[in-house]
């Protein structure tokens, strides 16, 4: 069974097997069966942030639950929950159709709901974990379902529980959302944001403004997958020492950092660029001319294989100009 269409990069590697499933009660009589059969399995949301780098020898299940639905909670405030199969840009629409606050710095991030608190996704100066309540998991040993509060998330920058401890334990089902119904808060920090405002000459910014904002910043420099195979940033920005910043510093005064206590994180796409990989391509795979921190599937013929190699040069001539390690932010398969 072919993943290509199951995965933004357009990587061509197949499943022995594959599976989509459309309610937990199926889910679970899936997993019973591949368990019986000794079957590896392998979750698909909506692809955007996995490589796949050779063919899968066991059974793919695709998420397909659907469905949203809310609840007033206090005047202000609504809870809204989104099965894990719900395109992520498709709900954020509907609770701006709504016009429920929280959610419109993240317009137009590829994936689906159920995988945005793998990673805490975030954008634009907001994360999930700003209006994450909680979500109800599968336990895949036990295979009765669970919820996770804010706290039991332990979400941090690309990162949560179930990247670390919780890794392979559990498959995320829904995940539910505290948004605003009124006296909205405006988020326009991030630079970019405050740029793109000015351009369309909005002062006084709703939040379907700062979704607009946000889907044209996104779109004049991020290549859309549809197009050109990408899995949105390849790597995470990384942190290091103060001390280590200050010495760098001395030797590449142009060097950016964002000051986080005593550690600095550095933008990767800075660093990429300045080792010249910025739009530079090998065979199928480039690093995309708009920003080098996104790799891309250039011909539409790249194997798993290459663009993980093509992800290794990288990593190692930024390691050998700054003596920085950065390490991919997207699921190796
Ligand atoms: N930069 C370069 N060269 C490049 C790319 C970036 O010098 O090729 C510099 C920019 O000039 C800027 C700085 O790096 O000063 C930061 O760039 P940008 O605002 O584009 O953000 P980023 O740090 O590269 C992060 C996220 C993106 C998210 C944007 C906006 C990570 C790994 N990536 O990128 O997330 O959209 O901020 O908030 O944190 C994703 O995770 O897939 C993703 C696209």
């Amino acid at each position: 069974f072919s993943l290509k269409a199951y995965n933004t990069f357009g990587v061509d590697a197949k499943a022995r097997y594959f599976a989509a499933v459309n309610s937990v009660e199926e889910l679970i009589k899936t997993l019973k069966f591949s368990n019986a059969q000794e079957l590896p399995h392998l979750f698909l949301g909506g692809g955007s942030n996995i490589l796949f780098t050779e063919d899968f020898q066991g059974l793919a299940i695709q998420l397909d639950l659907k469905g949203i639905s809310e609840e007033f909670s206090n005047e202000n405030q609504v809870l809204v929950t989104a099965q894990a199969g719900e395109n992520w840009h498709e709900f954020v629409l509907f609770c701006l159709n709504k016009n429920y606050g929280g959610l419109e710095n993240l317009s137009l991030i590829p994936g689906n709901v159920g995988t945005s608190p793998m990673q805490n996704i975030g954008a634009y100066g907001t994360e999930i974990k700003d209006v994450f309540v909680s979500c109800k998991v599968l336990n895949l040993e036990t295979l009765k379902v669970e919820t996770f509060d804010l706290e039991k998330c332990r979400f941090g920058y690309r990162d949560s529980i179930f990247k670390q401890e919780g890794k392979g334990k559990f498959v995320i089902l829904e995940v539910t959302f505290k948004l605003t119904r009124e006296n909205h808060v405006i988020k326009t920090e991030y630079g970019a944001i405050k740029t793109e405002l000015e351009n369309l000459g909005i002062e006084k910014p709703t939040i379907q403004d700062i979704s607009k904002a946000v889907i044209n910043i996104r779109q004049s420099k991020l290549p859309n997958p549809k197009v050109l195979g990408n899995a949105g940033s390849f790597f995470k920005n990384p942190t290091v020492p103060l001390a280590q910043f200050e010495d760098l510093k001395l030797k590449f005064e142009n060097i950016q950092g964002y000051p986080n206590g005593n550690f600095v994180k550095v933008p990767a796409g800075w660093l990429i660029e300045q080792c010249g990989w910025k739009g530079k391509q090998i065979g199928n795979v480039a690093s995309h001319k708009l920003q080098s921190l996104v790799i891309i599937n250039a011909t539409g013929h790249a194997t798993g294989k290459e663009i993980f190699d093509f992800s290794t040069m990288i990593i190692e001539s930024v390691k050998e100009k700054f003596g920085i390690e950065l390490e991919r932010e997207v699921n190796i398969i």
